[in-house]
């Protein structure tokens, strides 16, 4: 019997421990995870030091980085667990969305080691893995509820049906807010990556340079949509024009006033979403997620609202395999098995 037919054929445990890879940018990362909700071991080997120089991560670098890292972080992993491959009921990895290269090496290595181990192989979509990553911040959570996901490569306001629906409510017609972050980072002489440092700039500064609210209100209908290039651009010709007449640019005012702008939306869209639909619980997802005043708003504005907020720790916002773990507990139940001919996907759709 082949691979495929065999695991095809083996009994689906709701009692199940899941290996999770997750290597779709410069964080090479493997959990473990039991019954989608328990993290039995995380580990993250970062390449980001090496992308520093550059301003930005560099796909081959990423993908060479992974190359190197994945063993270690698989048996650090099971280490960590205290467990064998014998404990480890399927691997699931990250398929997509994000850079091509550095997905291929996590997807070659899960299928090597779900033929060797025999193990069913499960794909997930980073993108949900985010969203997963508030059910293991809060072991009670239940859908439904709103999610903000907030990443470098998405933003939007999600309504979280059950455990496999999801409806999109808006999302960003153009930059992500964490690129934004990012690219204003750049402008400001600030390193790679970008988030952390404005955040950081930011606590010294005053919201006080005036900049677009972009798309808080109506955008052809899609009230929940955002934009950032509009915001972006307006740091530009601000620092541009400053710089032109020789004056004094205070960078973190900027930072300050860039971080509200950008926030406060995502937020307040979020708020919007919660009275018009109902729901009762917010989430935060993706590693914009792990910004302090975004977190502080959600919660200062889901009190007034009596809501219950799940916010998980800034680790499992940022890029993360224990997310992959638990989406993949999710994708296991429902028998979403892949055979040895899986390809990475360089975009994934959450619509
Ligand atoms: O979810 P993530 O780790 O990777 C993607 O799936 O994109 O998100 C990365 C993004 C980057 O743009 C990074 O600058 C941003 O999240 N980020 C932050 C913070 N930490 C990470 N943005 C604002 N404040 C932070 N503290
Ligand atoms: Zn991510």
């Amino acid at each position: 019997m082949n691979y495929f037919d065999k695991i095809k054929k083996a009994p689906i445990k709701k009692d199940a421990i899941i290996l999770g890879i997750e290597t779709s940018c410069d964080e090479t990362a493997v959990a473990i995870i039991k019954n989608g909700r328990e993290i039995l071991a995380n580990q993250v080997i970062s390449s980001m030091t090496e992308h520093v120089r550059f301003g930005g991560v560099v796909p081959e670098i990423a993908s060479r980085a992974h190359t190197t890292a994945i063993l270690t972080a698989v048996k650090d992993a099971l280490e960590e667990a205290k467990l064998t491959k014998d404990d480890i009921d399927a691997i699931a990895v990250t398929q997509g969305a994000g850079l091509l290269g550095a997905l291929l090496v996590g997807v070659s290595f899960a299928k090597a080691l779900a033929f060797a181990w025999e193990k069913p192989l499960v794909p997930v979509s980073h993108i949900r893995g985010h969203i997963a990553a508030s059910y293991l911040a809060d072991l009670t959570l239940e859908p439904p509820f709103i999610t903000i996901l907030a990443s470098g490569g998405h933003t939007a306001i999600v309504e979280v049906k059950d455990y496999y629906t999801t409806d999109v409510l808006g999302s960003t017609i153009d930059d992500a807010v964490g690129e934004a972050f990012d690219k204003v980072a750049r402008v400001l002489g600030l390193q790679y990556p970008g988030g952390p440092n404005i955040e950081r700039l930011a606590k010294e500064g005053e919201n006080n340079v005036k900049l677009p609210k972009m798309l808080a209100n109506n955008y052809q209908g899609g009230e929940y949509d955002f934009s950032y290039s509009g915001l972006k651009t307006a740091v530009i010709n601000y620092v541009h024009n400053k710089t032109e007449k020789g004056e004094n640019l205070n960078k973190a005012d900027i930072a300050k006033s860039f971080q509200c702008s950008a926030i406060d939306v995502l937020v307040e869209k979020a708020i919007k979403a919660v009275k018009e639909k109902g729901y009762k619980t917010v989430t935060l997802s993706g590693g914009v997620g792990a910004n302090g005043y975004l977190r502080e708003r959600i919660i200062e504005e889901g009190e007034k609202l009596n809501l219950k907020l799940v916010i998980p720790q800034k680790k499992y916002c940022t890029d993360n395999a224990a997310m992959i773990g638990a989406e993949g507990y999710l994708q296991y139940l429902k028998g979403n098995f892949a055979d040895l001919s899986l390809n990475a996907k360089a975009v994934v759709s959450l619509r």
